[in-house]
């Protein structure tokens, strides 16, 4: 039976990708080796490493613009800290829109002022603060621009006169944006690019080495970029997947092609929320993530009824996070515009049978 897997994370993966990766496995390049058993110094994989890098400059606009991309391990929670390690010499400012932000703001107390700028706590995230002020004395502005469990996405970003630095993990190269504006953007691998086990972290080099403390050098950033993002050994694998994932949104198009089908399942799903009485919406709906969509059943007794029809249509992975509960559809860049309406279907059933 056809899945439709709308897992937050990890998740679908374009099929064509996990085909490449399975051959891999076995024989890479016509080797006769596995690529998990090749040295990371092997010309067969520096390539894989440079290409998973410029690919993701390429696809960002960002090539040739002092930026640097690195393919580090520790996911994204450990560049929280990192990125104060780095950039945090005295008081910097975060926007706390959703756990992740919150769980980034507690790393970073733990190097300097932490300046929560706006935040969204009094509502369970439902929303993105707006008009909120930015201190001028900031070394450095935190965003998380999709937030992947309460569903709200930022839309606009504010102009700052400090690095500003963006945790995109559940919706990079999902949609065009002047990458040029952050300073630093990371990203987990396991959403739009790979499997779990590799984060992006794209960086201007101008705006490290500034603080006076010492860095141990796995935590240092210049010291990954000076070594060509191979100080230790590299997760070769999700590396290598990264990279194919990379390649196949550059074949269809790059980001705005994407992007173009990321809106067309947003719309879909969200517009049976709204004319569907059996669901309601979670996110405000001027904040709503074009990623992760939230919503509930309006009658709670109809669970039973609803997970047994998305289980008879191959559906997967829809159950909300556990500090919201509900449904969370997860539409990242490989989910299909098909899976959506799979879900749309079983939706509209729900309506119809009253
Ligand atoms: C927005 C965001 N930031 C950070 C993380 C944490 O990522 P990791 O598990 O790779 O540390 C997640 C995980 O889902 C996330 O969605």
């Amino acid at each position: 039976m056809q899945k439709h897997n709308f897992s937050a994370g990890p998740c679908v993966l374009p099929k064509e990708v996990l085909k490449k990766a399975s051959e891999a496995i076995i024989d890479f390049n016509g080797l006769g080796l596995s690529l998990v058993e090749i040295s990371h110094r092997s010309k067969d994989f520096v390539e894989v490493m440079e290409t998973a890098r410029s690919l993701a400059l390429e696809l960002l606009g960002l090539e040739g613009k002092g930026y640097k991309a690195l393919f580090l391990q520790g996911g994204a929670s450990t560049e929280f800290l990192m990125v104060a390690y780095n950039l945090l010499e005295k008081k910097a400012g975060y926007l706390n829109t959703g756990t992740w932000a919150d769980k980034a703001i507690k790393e970073a107390k733990y190097f300097g002022e932490v300046v929560e700028v706006g935040s969204s706590k009094d509502e369970n995230f439902k929303y993105i603060p707006n008009g909120y002020v930015v201190p001028e004395d900031l070394d450095y502005l935190h965003l998380t621009s999709n937030n992947t469990i309460f569903g709200t996405q930022i839309k606009k970003f504010p102009k700052v006169n400090m690095p500003l630095v963006c945790d995109m993990s559940s919706d990079i190269f999902s949609r065009e944006l002047d990458f040029s504006r952050f300073d630093l953007i990371y990203a987990g691998a396991q959403k739009n690019m790979g499997p779990a086990g590799t984060t992006l972290v794209v960086v201007k080099e101008e705006i490290l080495g500034k603080v006076t403390r010492q860095i141990p050098s796995m935590l240092d950033y210049k010291v990954h970029i000076a070594k060509d993002s191979m100080f230790n050994t590299p997760a070769v694998f999700p590396v290598y997947v990264t990279m194919l994932t990379l390649q196949w949104l550059k074949d269809l198009g790059g980001i705005s092609a994407i992007e173009e089908i990321n809106n067309k399942k947003a719309q879909l799903i969200y517009s049976e929320i709204d004319l569907n009485p059996v669901f309601e919406g979670y996110a405000n709906k001027e904040d709503r993530s074009n990623m992760n969509a939230t919503f509930n059943l309006t009658d709670a007794q109809l669970k039973e009824e609803f997970d047994a029809m998305c289980k008879d249509a191959g559906i997967n992975g829809i159950n909300g996070h556990r500090s919201v509960g509900g449904y969370r559809a997860s539409m990242y860049n490989a989910l299909t515009l098909e899976s959506v309406g799979v879900l749309v279907d079983v939706m509209s059933e729900m309506e119809r049978k009253g």
